[in-house]
């Protein structure tokens, strides 16, 4: 399938809420409750060998990147880590930022979920979007995460990193799909472990960096479709895998390189 097509698939998709979790429990948050009463506390700190904004910051101060792409900006705090780069982009639906803040170059702060975004990007003349560095921290739901990553490796230059954020929950609670605890991973950690799976030539690390862990993927190749041809299999098998297996494996997924 074509990258646009695919993209037109899912876009005007509605941003699911990201905030106003405390006044309700979702079916999903009673399951937990009682996953937990039934497995005991799932809660696994991580041992933190980093701070995620110190991972990104490092990078961004490298000479080889010009261009980078964040989906998910929120208030703005990751974002302006980028603002001597030549290009940086913030994909957001709903930013909390201060009027003005992301006016002028080198930022463009795009309002549109990120399908949308990647649909126009792809739609358009894209010749200035070669990205080298991309962070992945808009809606914390597996199948956007990967659609973010699809998107990024589209639109990635030769030598580019991809950064997700979230991937390593520290209780099975906080990796709901739906949002019932203050910190919320979601199930972004069905990411990498799909990527492993389906795209071997890719080189996927996972970070124990505070909070809550980053994968770092690279090796990306922007003419791959695989992940596009097959997604409805790439779907099912990462909503196959089990979070209380995930979190029990958890120190050895972060040690497989
Ligand atoms: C965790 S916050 C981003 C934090 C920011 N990157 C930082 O580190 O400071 C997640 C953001 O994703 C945004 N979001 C929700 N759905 C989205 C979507 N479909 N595409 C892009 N961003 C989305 C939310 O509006 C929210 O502001």
């Amino acid at each position: 399938m074509k990258p646009k097509k695919f993209f037109k698939k899912f876009g005007n998709t509605a941003a699911a809420p990201w905030s106003g979790f405390a006044n309700y429990v979702s079916r999903e948050g009673e399951l937990y409750a009682a996953l937990e009463e039934l497995y005991g506390d799932t809660h696994r700190p991580l041992k933190p060998v980093s701070i995620y904004k110190d991972e990104l910051y490092s990078r961004i101060q490298s000479p080889q990147v010009n261009s980078y792409l964040e989906t998910g900006v929120n208030k703005g705090e990751s974002l302006m880590i980028a603002k001597d780069l030549r290009l940086a982009i913030g994909v957001d639906p709903a930013p909390i930022v201060p009027p003005n803040t992301f006016d002028k170059a080198p930022f463009r702060l795009v309002k549109a979920n990120s399908d949308d975004f990647f649909l126009e990007a792809l739609s358009e003349d894209i010749s200035d979007i070669q990205l080298d560095l991309a962070f992945i921290d808009g809606l914390h739901v597996f199948e956007y995460a990967l659609r973010d990553f699809i998107g990024c490796e589209l639109l990635s230059a030769p030598g580019c990193e991809v950064l997700v954020h979230d991937v390593l929950p520290r209780r099975a609670s906080e990796a709901a799909r739906h949002r019932f605890t203050r910190s919320w991973t979601g199930d972004v950690w069905r990411v990498p472990m799909v990527l492993r799976h389906f795209r071997p030539d890719l080189k996927v690390r996972l970070i124990e960096s505070a909070p809550t862990g980053l994968a770092v993927i690279t090796g990306l190749d922007a003419s791959n479709k695989e992940l596009i041809d097959r997604y409805d299999e790439v779907v099912a098998y990462g909503l196959g895998l089990s979070v209380l297996d995930f979190m029990s494996a958890r120190d050895d997924h972060v040690a497989a390189v």
